[in-house]
């Protein structure tokens, strides 16, 4: 039995699909969790399976307590415990400034970008404590952790979150031996980026603003997932690898 076994989030879609193929690639069988999109997740799956591992797909809210416990409960019926979690799962920026944003905007999106990683986080915790394995958590979590920008409070409060969530858990984990990290994207096409993935013009536009003249590829994202799920990444915790291509060393340029 494979006991290489990793649990992604917003696995139907963008970077997180991107993780479940690159981890398969790996030698892990995946877990597939989808939000909204059954057919998707089964592509996902099927290039999992495709590539010599078990997969099984699960729909979940990730902000909802319910569905995120039956979702890990049936992926260990389904696969056996997960080792590895990838939390991928996210909405977008609303766009709206605070005074403009409903209260039901701000905690739509924290569920899914903060609450949703706690939620799954503290499961995959508590079953790999019970069964004393080590394990490795990996948050999906922004440059806009800490660079901030107008119209995205509520993102880049969720976002910043995320990242004393990762750092709070890699302390309290370390003595189970699951270490937690997280990666922080810059302009990746996905599906988040709609607008720049359909329109040339205006991808060209934004990637001029990135000093390596191009947005990022969810695959390069994914590279980063497997190493920190690798044994090469023994001993990193707490830790936020940047992939934007330097879009974030620019913020003081020019002021
Ligand atoms: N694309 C980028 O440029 C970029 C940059 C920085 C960070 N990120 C982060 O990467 C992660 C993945 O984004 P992506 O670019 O692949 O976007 P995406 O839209 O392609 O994928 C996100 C997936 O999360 C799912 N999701 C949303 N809310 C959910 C919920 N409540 N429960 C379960 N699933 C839910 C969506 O259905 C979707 O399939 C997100 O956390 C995002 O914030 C993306």
């Amino acid at each position: 039995m494979n006991d290489k076994i990793a649990l992604v989030t917003g696995a139907e879609s963008g970077i997180g699909a991107a993780c479940a193929a690159a981890l398969a690639t790996a030698g892990f069988d995946v877990a597939v969790l989808y939000f909204k999109d059954a057919e998707a997740a089964g592509k996902t799956a099927a290039v999992v399976t495709g590539a010599g591992r078990r997969s099984v797909t699960v729909q979940a809210d990730v902000s909802d307590e319910t569905a995120v416990e039956a979702a890990f409960s049936q992926v260990n019926t389904a696969l056996g415990l997960p080792t590895v979690l990838v939390n991928s799962a996210g909405l977008n920026q609303s766009g709206v400034s605070v005074a403009d944003m409903s209260t039901a905007q701000w905690l739509r999106l924290l569920g899914s970008d903060l609450t949703g990683p706690f939620l799954t986080s503290r499961r995959l915790v508590q079953d790999l404590r019970k069964a004393a394995r080590p394990g490795r958590i990996i948050n999906i979590s922004s440059i806009h952790a800490h660079d901030v920008r107008a119209g995205a409070a509520d993102y880049c409060a969720a976002k910043g979150g995320l990242k004393n969530l990762t750092e709070t858990m890699a302390l309290e984990c370390a003595s189970l031996g699951i270490t937690v990290n997280a990666i922080a994207p810059g302009m990746i096409l996905t599906p988040m980026n709609a607008r720049a993935v359909a329109d040339p013009a205006y991808r060209k536009s934004l990637e001029a603003d990135v000093p390596l003249g191009r947005a990022g590829r969810p695959e390069e994202v994914a590279s980063l997932a497997v190493y920190l799920a690798s044994p090469a990444a023994d001993y990193i915790t707490g830790a936020t690898l940047t992939i934007d291509g330097g879009l974030s060393l620019l913020l003081a340029e020019g002021a």
